[in-house]
């Protein structure tokens, strides 16, 4: 079921005075010109934050960033967040590679599915920054949806009947998804499926399958603005509900998120770095470009506990 959103469209741009935003997409998304990364002075930084907060996802084009810069970056919008998947890239811990070679034939790619990052840990990442390095000649998109934008476009009844749930995530699926269709690389996705060959699931792989719930409706901590917390890869439940009650409800969740109308696309550039927030947006990755080697570089983030 699609709702008419009608009306409830805004990403028209701020007036900067120290950067220019472009608007992506009806729905959210802007890029960012007149800012070199590696020497941001502060006045620009704070209204690139803004613009992160209003568009849910910002880019920026024709950025030389070394990874203690990409680091640097990162940290102006706080410390950095656990990441669940890798240890980093040699001396940079924070740093995290999503490499996929041309020969890796592997038929699911890491953050294929839709999702928000790492909702299954307690105080999930709020902030994700991805530096490309090398990008196909065609595929290899990111697309994101507003869940803040998906939440307005609710009815005050349905809004009201949600309000109060709790969503139980976990890393569950994607563990077997991975287990069953990724090759055993030294990627991201191929340790998760490492562990298809130990005996014993170490114990931070159970805290993760374990997961944790969160808020269905969440508010921003900076801007108050409420957003659906919901995602089609990690969530499996809803607290309190048999699977019955709740698959339906997620499943039109899921689906009203993700419609067209609420999303924007970006076409990778080697040089472009990509900056979203957890909070108010989920994101796919595409599996559509065999033959071809993609390498980004992820930082992430700490969030807040979800209210
Ligand atoms: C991610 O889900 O963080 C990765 C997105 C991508 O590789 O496009």
């Amino acid at each position: 079921m699609r709702l008419h959103p009608t009306g409830k469209f805004d990403n028209h741009v701020s007036n900067y005075q120290h950067i220019q935003a472009l608007p992506l997409a009806a729905a959210m998304g802007a890029e960012i010109r007149g800012v070199d990364l590696a020497s941001i002075n502060d006045a620009q930084f704070a209204e690139v934050q803004h613009a992160l907060f209003r568009h849910k996802m910002i880019y920026f084009r024709q950025q030389t960033l070394t990874h203690e810069q990409h680091e640097a970056f990162s940290l102006r919008f706080g410390p950095f967040a656990e990441d669940a998947y890798t240890s980093g890239v040699p001396g940079h811990r924070n740093v995290h590679p999503l490499i996929k070679e041309a020969d890796d034939k592997s038929k699911m790619v890491f953050g294929e599915g839709w999702h928000t990052d790492s909702p299954f840990l307690p105080e999930p990442p709020a902030i994700t920054a991805l530096y490309s390095v090398e990008i196909p000649p065609f595929g290899g998109d990111t697309i994101w949806a507003n869940s803040a934008l998906a939440y307005a476009s609710l009815s005050d009844t349905y809004r009201q009947m949600i309000q109060g749930l709790k969503v139980h995530f976990s890393i569950r699926e994607v563990m077997k998804a991975a287990q069953e269709s990724v090759e055993l690389r030294d990627s991201p996705i191929g340790q998760l499926a490492a562990s298809r060959q130990s005996t014993q699931l170490s114990e931070s792989l159970i805290r993760k399958i374990n997961g944790n719930t969160h808020p269905l409706v969440r508010t921003h901590p900076v801007t108050g603005e409420k957003a659906l917390y919901v995602d089609g890869a990690y969530a499996i439940g809803i607290e309190g509900m048999e699977p019955e009650e709740s698959a339906p409800l997620l499943a039109f969740l899921v689906e009203h998120i993700i419609q067209h109308a609420f999303t924007c696309r970006l076409r990778w550039e080697p040089k472009t770095l990509a900056i979203w927030d957890n909070r108010l947006c989920i994101h796919q990755a595409f599996n559509d470009y065999f033959g071809y080697r993609r390498e980004l570089y992820r930082t992430t983030v700490a969030g807040e506990k979800p209210r």
